[in-house]
């Protein structure tokens, strides 16, 4: 049932056909060089792109600026003992920092972090300790049609092979993320939480989640977890994350905020060690890179982000989107996430191999057919993987509704239409970090 309604509006439009032709020539192919003028249903991401509540907004207003000792990070420190049950918080500007000060705080050269699935900048930042990501999904975890209810739980099988492989003293780090975003946004359920505590420490490692979507995901766990079936998500948030002796947050995802993002832990020497970090790059440690008005906002985001009737709306108009898009005939990764649909380009245009970026065809194809935005996760952003040819239409929290969404499944269905006539892209510019090439890389429709 809707939760919401509008005090405040944005104008959006649609450019023509014309404009959007010329507009997707123009970004090189890539939706990231777009304008965000010139996109009628953004859905590139779920990050720091939703609305703020009405109380937000006025924790923004009230927001204490002082460098040291604010009072807006007294309410965040207490906002995430609340809701996550950590007394300490090592405040940064988003996750990545939070990555940043976690991560660098902790590992070493030649050491092997384990995760269901390393997100892009959690990869990037532990390779930037020289020590090597390693992924765990379950087997299931990159098959579009799979149908079971936590695809996103990390494989205790696997994580075992790579310890017997290299050997527990190599593995300071298990790392688990909830929800499992590059696993197509899977949940992880609370057995499996379970069991990765006791792994960690049968290896004496620490382990840490990743709990940028920590709330969506124990609403999965609310509907799909029998011991938790009359459980609330606040107390299921609790339980799941108390497993881990650390957690790494962006507050632009489950925060319900903008910008902003944190360590929390009870570990003494870990927390120290964090603030060190962070007073190098982040900023002081009782604002971390924030605004003292971000960190206010974040603060009540939090809470709000736990409450059943919000949950209940998102996970829903997820779903509904999901839903509707395969009625209408496009392959859909199944379950339907928490944050986005996940599209299977490579069942979509299967006269398109997989070298020429189906997804990246079908992202262009949304834009151009309707003004959506997307983003391809498939070979183009992830070479030499062989996951499949995702397309992830993230949605924002509290920001469309189903007119929006009204248009998104007609605009997929005219595109399936036509698919015939697709084509594929061949990349023209390529940057110099391959693992960071969809940001940035131009593209040119591939000769017939
Ligand atoms: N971890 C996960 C699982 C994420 O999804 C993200 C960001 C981060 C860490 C980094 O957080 O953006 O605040 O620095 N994901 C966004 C996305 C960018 O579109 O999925 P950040």
């Amino acid at each position: 049932m809707v939760a919401y309604k509008s005090k405040m509006v944005e104008r959006i439009s649609l450019p023509s056909r014309d404009q959007r032709e010329r507009a997707l020539e123009a970004a090189g192919y890539n939706v990231f060089n777009l304008d965000a003028e010139s996109v009628f249903v953004d859905l590139l991401t779920d990050s720091g792109t939703g609305a703020m509540s009405d109380a937000q907004w006025a924790a923004l207003i009230r927001g204490d600026e002082a460098y040291a000792g604010s009072r807006s990070f007294d309410r965040l420190e207490s906002a995430v003992a609340d809701v996550m049950g950590f007394d300490h918080i090592v405040p940064a500007h988003q996750g990545r920092g939070a990555e940043n000060v976690l991560y660098g705080s902790m590992l070493s050269a030649g050491d092997v972090a384990l995760n269901n699935t390393h997100f892009d900048t959690t990869r990037a930042h532990v390779a930037n300790q020289n020590a090597d990501p390693v992924d765990c999904p379950v087997p299931d975890a990159h098959d579009p049609d799979a149908d079971a209810p936590f695809k996103g739980n990390l494989s205790l099988e696997r994580a075992r092979s790579i310890v017997d492989e290299v050997g527990a003293e190599r593995v300071p780090l298990v790392i688990q993320t909830v929800t499992n975003n590059s696993a197509a946004g899977q949940p992880v359920s609370v057995a499996n939480t379970r069991r990765v505590r006791e792994f960690a420490d049968e290896i004496d490692a620490t382990f840490v989640i990743d709990a940028c979507r920590f709330a969506e995901n124990a609403y999965f766990v609310t509907q799909r977890e029998a011991e938790f079936a009359s459980a609330t998500v606040a107390e299921v948030a609790r339980e799941q994350l108390g497993y881990a002796d650390a957690v790494v947050m962006s507050g632009k995802k489950d925060g319900l905020a903008n910008v902003g993002g944190f360590v929390a832990t009870d570990d003494e020497s870990l927390f120290e060690q964090c603030k060190q970090r962070a007073i190098l790059y982040e900023g002081f440690p009782t604002y971390g890179g924030m605004a003292g008005r971000d960190v206010a906002a974040l603060a009540v985001g939090l809470r709000e982000a736990v409450e059943e009737s919000y949950l209940e709306d998102r996970i829903a108009s997820v779903r509904d989107l999901g839903s509707r898009l395969a009625e209408v005939g496009i392959p859909v990764y199944t379950p339907t996430s928490g944050h986005a649909v996940y599209l299977d380009a490579g069942a979509a245009f299967p006269h398109i191999p997989d070298d020429e970026f189906p997804g990246q065809a079908l992202v262009c194809e949304l834009y151009r057919e309707g003004g959506v935005r997307g983003v391809e996760l498939g070979s183009f952003a992830f070479p030499e993987t062989d996951r499949p040819e995702l397309v992830r239409l993230a949605v924002p929290r509290r920001t469309y509704h189903r007119e929006h969404f009204d248009h998104v499944v007609e605009t997929a269905a005219a595109v399936l239409e036509d698919r015939r006539d697709v084509a594929g892209f061949e990349i023209v510019s390529n940057p110099s970090m391959p693992e960071l090439r969809h940001f940035t890389a131009c593209l040119e429709p591939s000769p017939a």
